[in-house]
């Protein structure tokens, strides 16, 4: 057992103008498993939280229905926690970044880079709301695409051609919040320079704790050259005023990572822990920041500067993750998609959720896909069919035989032992947040279990005369790997290991506890519960009616996680599909011009992480195709290969260049892609019939 770590762990500070959705579940499912994990282990884990709480949307948001900003987060505050509640995310500390700790800290911060000549003042011209009255956000100007004309597209990017340009580049622009025609004011902003801090990034960067991912993105940032950050925003803002400028705000986005240190703050000031001992520079503490893949930016340039601009230490590591798709695209109201916790509580039991997610998360960026016909057979098959069934088998016969009591010696201590040394490949799965790895080495473990069931057939044996001592043998051993197998899953099922807990009555499991060879580690002439079912299967109808809840959502006027979609981050995904018709004409279909093309060059593209640049022969003729398949694909893999492809598509210009035409391949999507490798005998340039 390594020695007592201290940790400071946190989740990204969701945003205090919508509900939590299933997306922001995969974040906090996997920070909270890791903590519990943590904890387990005996390590001195603290997990915080808070909403964020500042900005332009929330003070639309708050305006538009009527009442105060701080009136909106404190009900958004409590549906936040309620909903983490019900899935169990156990933080230490959930606060707010509209608290005194982070006016506090977010002061500090500034006063203290400014002091060092890091923040500088420039005049900018920007987008004015003159009905509103206020400044506008890219995201709340809308109107027609310079590039392809398409109407009613945002003010930095267009949905449908791709293309990115600055708002004034905008055709017929409107203030998404009036209508009106915006004007273009001046005035003094603030900006933090970045590129002060170069050095002292890079060497971060190299410290070696960062995924892999990250630092290649930071790398290509470096090259890019690192901007000077806008810190301010014009009054009327919902946020914190700038101390020496009145009538300026700071940037939501300044104040937001604070809020992980105003949190932390509340906590200190509640249990007394040494703040001090946790943010000094030279702290050997370890500090980890669990984020989405699109906010990398912010965390690992941004926050990491003005910590050490401010004279606190740098954290330990930052542990992006991936976006949910569910049935492999982007969550939509449209098709039910667009879950939101309440909804899936209202229907579904949360450790299903957690368990999935789990079984799905690598330590990477890769997008996770929740498949909900394999989410129901998975859980069906894995937690009920194998895990819980292991209990249910033996504990019967405990019960009614035997008064409950387990038998006093073990009938095979070595198929123990192996469950215990396997705890320790799954600890390091753990730590390493490889938990589907963990998942997998549990389910093996499971399989042997049953398999020793299955072989010893206590239900045959409980009916030979004479047989007692066998068959409580046989359970008790049974009862025993279950007590190992539920310890292993207690950071992913902290409601059923409980219960388990209850049932076996025992203490709240400890990684030693159950590892710790020394007999005495196993349950002997322990007296456990009468067995109560820990978990029922997974309804596939209980699913259809959550996604038709969902659906439902979308007719409500005013919903607020019409805002929270809107608001949501550009998928990585620029592909964009058109709703698809229930039929097509033989007609329409008769126009695709399908032909067979060789990949002559496969390549990933620099800042879309699910496109390809398909370098194709047509039989001569060259095209280049950007296809959305790198999940599913190395690029190496493919070059060579054959595949059918629309050859009449029109070019279509998208932010990486114009891509020539369409490849066609089948499946569910994200990793689960089939290129249709036609029959030998196929050539470039072949029509397909
Ligand atoms: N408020 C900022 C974070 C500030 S942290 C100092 C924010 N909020 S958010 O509500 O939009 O997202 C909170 C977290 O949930 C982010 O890490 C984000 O990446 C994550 N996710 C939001 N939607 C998600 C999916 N669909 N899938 C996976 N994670 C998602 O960003
Ligand atoms: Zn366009």
């Amino acid at each position: 057992m390594p020695a007592k770590r201290d940790i400071l762990v946190t989740s990204a500070l969701p945003y205090a103008n919508g509900p939590i959705h299933i997306g922001h579940l995969v974040e906090y499912i996997q920070t909270d498993i890791w903590v519990r994990f943590q904890k387990m282990r005996g390590h001195a884990c603290h997990y915080v939280c808070a909403d964020d709480a500042h900005g332009t949307p929330i003070m639309l948001r708050a305006r538009q229905e009527g009442i105060a900003p701080e009136a909106l987060i404190a009900r958004v505050a409590d549906e936040h926690q309620a909903d983490f509640a019900e899935f169990r995310i156990g933080f230490d500390n959930y606060h707010s970044t509209h608290s005194p700790e982070n006016r506090h800290f977010a002061n500090l911060i500034y006063g203290r880079n400014r002091d060092k000549g890091h923040i500088v003042s420039r005049t900018i011209t920007q987008a004015f709301d003159p009905v509103e009255g206020i400044f506008l956000p890219d995201r709340f100007i809308r109107g027609d695409c310079p590039k392809c004309g398409a109407s009613d597209q945002y003010g930095d990017n267009c949905e449908v051609c791709g293309a990115s340009y600055s708002p004034s580049e905008l055709r017929n622009p409107r203030s998404a919040v009036s209508g009106a025609v915006p004007e273009q004011r001046e005035s003094e902003h603030y900006f933090f320079r970045l590129g002060d801090f170069e050095v002292m990034l890079k060497d971060w960067t190299r410290g070696g704790s960062l995924q892999r991912e990250v630092a290649n993105k930071l790398d290509e940032w470096f090259e890019a050259g690192l901007q000077e950050w806008d810190i301010s925003r014009d009054a009327p803002y919902f946020g914190f005023e700038i101390p020496d400028h009145p009538g300026k705000f700071f940037y939501v986005w300044l104040d937001a990572p604070i809020g992980y240190m105003a949190s932390f703050q509340d906590l200190c000031n509640r249990t007394g822990l040494d703040f001090d001992h946790f943010w000094r520079p030279d702290s050997n503490a370890e500090v980890y920041h669990f984020i989405g893949k699109d906010i990398i930016y912010f965390h690992a340039l941004f926050w990491p500067a003005m910590l050490h601009g401010a004279g606190f230490r740098t954290p330990s590591a930052i542990f992006a993750h991936g976006f949910l798709t569910v049935d492999g695209q982007k969550m939509s109201k449209s098709r039910g998609t667009f879950i939101k916790a309440r909804t899936y509580l209202d229907h579904l039991d949360p450790e299903y959720l957690r368990y999935y997610f789990a079984a799905k998360l690598g330590p990477g960026v890769d997008d996770i896909d929740l498949n909900l016909e394999d989410f129901v057979a998975r859980v069906n098959a894995d937690l009920v069919g194998k895990v819980v069934n292991i209990a249910s088998r033996c504990a019967g016969f405990i019960s009614k035989r035997f008064a409950g009591r387990l038998a006093d010696r073990l009938a095979e201590p070595q198929l123990i032992q192996d469950f215990v040394q396997a705890g320790e490949s799954i600890a390091q799965a753990y730590e390493r947040r490889e938990f589907s790895r963990a998942v997998r080495e549990i389910m093996v473990l499971a399989d042997r279990a049953n398999k020793y069931i299955d072989d010893k057939a206590p239900w045959v044996v409980a009916k030979q005369p004479g047989q007692d001592a066998e068959l409580q043998a046989i359970c008790s051993m049974g009862i025993n790997l279950f007590r190992i197998l539920i310890g292993y899953l207690t950071p992913i099922l902290p409601r059923t290991a409980a219960d388990a807990e209850a049932f076996l009555q025992i203490e709240p499991l400890t990684w030693d506890a159950i590892t710790n060879p020394q007999p005495g580690a196993v349950l002997l002439g322990h007296e456990i519960a009468p067995f109560k079912p820990l978990m029922t299967r997974v309804e596939p109808a209980r699913v259809a009616a959550m996604v038709a809840a969902s659906r439902e959502d979308l007719a409500r006027a005013g919903d607020p996680a019409a805002t929270a979609e809107a608001a949501a981050p550009v998928a990585a995904d620029h592909l964009v599909r058109e709703p698809i018709a229930a039929t097509i004409d033989y007609a329409d279909f008769a126009k695709l011009d399908l032909r067979i093309a060789r990949i002559l060059e496969a390549e990933a593209v620099d800042g879309a992480d699910k496109l390809l640049r398909l370098t194709l022969d047509l039989g001569g003729e060259t095209r280049t195709v950007f296809a959305g398949i790198r999940a599913a694909y190395d690029p190496k893999d493919l070059v060579g290969r054959l595949t059918p492809m629309v050859a009449n598509l029109a070019p279509r210009k998208m932010r990486f260049g114009v891509s020539e035409g369409m490849v066609l391949a089948a499946g569910p999507g994200g990793s689960d892609i089939f290129l249709l490798s036609p029959d030998a005998g196929a050539e470039p340039g072949m029509r397909v019939k």
